[in-house]
């Protein structure tokens, strides 16, 4: 009997250590949480700060990122990312098939992504550098302030998206598939 309580005693004991108010102490730091706010605002990234994932751009403008070579492979897996964040971020001015034909394309003037133009006549480079940069109306999506722009999508996320724009999106909306992806 005593021995079971002994054991009773020193199995708990560990869950009541968790709850003393010193388990919470290294969430109480100086360091700025995720999402939180200053005044009703989000905190900006430090200036300098750099992603913890994928490099940062080294590319200064769209012009000089139209010489670069794509450095990700066009594989089945960069292909399922690239149609992921397509969708996500592409689609609401460029339309899920990439033909411009969301509600908002003619308003705002995107283009259709499935033409000559894109799938031939644009570098993969000038691609990436459209989706860094931004470009006349489009926003930036690599470059944080310029003309609206964000850094939503890293340097590997980008490349993902530009190989499925280039590997994938024209076979993707041919009328059959357009046709079952929007049941
Ligand atoms: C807010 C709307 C919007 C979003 C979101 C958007 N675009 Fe665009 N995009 C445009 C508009 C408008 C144009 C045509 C006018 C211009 O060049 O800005 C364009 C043009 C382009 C061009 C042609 C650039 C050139 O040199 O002619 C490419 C390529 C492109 N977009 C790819 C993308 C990709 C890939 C994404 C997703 C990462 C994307 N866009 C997201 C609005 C958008």
């Amino acid at each position: 009997m005593k021995r079971g309580f002994i054991a009773a005693v020193l199995v708990l004991t560990p869950t009541l250590a968790v709850a003393w108010p010193w388990s919470q102490d290294m969430m109480n730091q100086p360091s700025i949480k995720p999402q939180e706010t200053d005044n009703g605002k989000l905190y900006q990234f430090p200036k300098r700060s750099v992603p913890t994932f994928g490099i940062p751009t080294k590319v200064a403008n769209r012009e000089e990122a139209g010489k670069l070579t794509n450095p990700i492979a066009a594989t089945p897996e960069s292909l399922k990312t690239g149609e992921r964040l397509f969708k996500i971020i592409c689609s609401a001015c460029h339309g899920l098939t990439g033909k411009a034909d969301s509600p908002v394309s003619p308003k705002i003037g995107a283009i259709d992504l499935t033409t000559e133009y894109v799938q031939q006549q644009l570098t993969e480079g000038w691609i990436f550098g459209t989706i860094t940069f931004g470009s006349a109306i489009m926003p930036a999506y690599g470059k944080p302030g310029e003309g609206g722009g964000s850094n939503d999508l890293s340097v590997e996320e980008r490349w993902h998206v530009v190989n499925y724009v280039r590997h994938a999106l024209a076979k993707a909306s041919s009328p059959a598939v357009a046709e079952a992806g929007s049941k």
